[in-house]
């Protein structure tokens, strides 16, 4: 099948939570090859959907096309996986209207935060950029994420590194005033390694209450990564240099996604475990000079994190809930409910 629009496999996991059986996709960021094809041995071995997503950072590192074609490759190499292609952390209509040209069948518009991507923004500058996107996207059927509220850390030089809960009735004005098919919602997570020092407080009332404002529209959970003391202590082991940190425990994700989150972004986890994976590897054998040899390990790794991932998030499974929906009929959608 050919890309999904991430609002397919988003439907299912909203579907499964009014059925009360709740599962969530999680959303992976890659960068290269080797990332593309972890997730994708990880969705294959547990037959779960796929939203693999791109950063600025990584349309910017991989120049763009390369990721494109990548993605592509793992969509024809996978005809049965529904996979969704996703902007993750748009600042802008300039950055979407690039990544709808290059094929992106979701994007997201994170108007939290000003065009910098460091910047908390006032809610009137997200409503309008957020808004014009989904004006924008909607005309391709491309699925639109938006944000309300901010994440706590710092990543790349990405997040104001506030934590700015999200108003729950706030959300119902965004919703209604922007038309976006999933929002990011504030709880208390936060991106990159250094996320806390003890087990966070995760606001599960505030997404109690958002899922009861706003029914309809799909929540998602940015700053997810559990950073395993294992990945840490791994790269630690072989010559690293990591301080002790905590991440978002999986436990407080499973409940999470009891309350309705349908979307769970994680990127830290890879990225700890393809580091660990190279490490080790030079540690171990100083003679090899082959990437293959260290990339192949980095890559079994990150696998093994996502398989992993998607039996907590319960997406395992859940292929055949996806409906394949095309871009031209997303358009039709939107259009009628104009
Ligand atoms: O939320 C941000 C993601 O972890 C992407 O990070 O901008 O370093 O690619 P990046
Ligand atoms: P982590 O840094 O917790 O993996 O979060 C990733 C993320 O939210 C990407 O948008
Ligand atoms: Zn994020």
């Amino acid at each position: 099948m050919p890309l999904v629009p991430m609002r397919a496999i988003l439907q299912a996991s909203y579907d499964a939570y009014k059925r009360k059986e709740p599962f969530a996709a999680g959303a992976y960021n890659v960068n290269n090859m080797e990332q593309i094809q972890g997730i994708m041995l990880a969705a294959n071995k547990t037959r779960s959907p796929a939203i693999i997503q791109a950063s600025r950072g990584a349309l910017k590192y991989a120049d763009m096309n390369y990721l494109k074609h990548l993605i592509l490759a793992a969509v024809e190499l996978n005809p049965g996986i529904p996979i969704a292609m996703h902007l993750d952390h748009g600042n802008s209509l300039d950055t979407v209207k690039k990544a709808i040209g290059l094929g992106f069948t979701s994007v997201m518009i994170d108007g939290s935060l000003m065009e910098d991507g460091k910047t908390a923004s006032d809610y009137e500058y997200n409503v309008k950029v957020t808004k014009e996107v989904v004006g924008y996207a909607h005309g391709f059927g491309v699925t639109v994420e938006g944000e309300l509220g901010t994440l706590g850390g710092i990543e790349d030089g990405v997040g104001s590194g506030k934590i700015h809960l999200t108003d729950p009735d706030q959300a119902v004005d965004f919703v209604k005033k922007t038309g976006v098919d999933a929002l990011a919602v504030a709880i208390g997570t936060s991106h990159g390694a250094y996320k806390f020092k003890e087990e966070p407080k995760i606001a599960f009332d505030i997404i109690e209450k958002i899922r009861n404002n706003i029914p309809d529209v799909f929540l998602v959970s940015h700053g997810s990564s559990s950073v395993p003391p294992e990945l840490v202590d791994t790269i630690n082991k072989y010559g690293g240099n990591m301080k002790k940190t905590m991440g978002v425990p999986l436990e407080s994700l499973k409940k999470a996604i009891k309350l309705g989150i349908n979307k769970i972004n994680v990127d830290t986890d890879g990225r700890l475990a393809v580091t660990g994976a190279i490490r080790k590897c030079f540690a171990e054998n100083p003679d090899k000079f082959d990437p293959r040899e260290y990339l192949g390990p980095a890559r079994d790794a990150l696998a093994k994190v996502i398989e992993e991932r998607m039996n907590a998030f319960g997406t395992a499974g859940h292929v055949k809930d996806v409906k394949p929906v095309t871009l031209e009929e997303m358009k039709r959608v939107y259009r009628s409910r104009e």
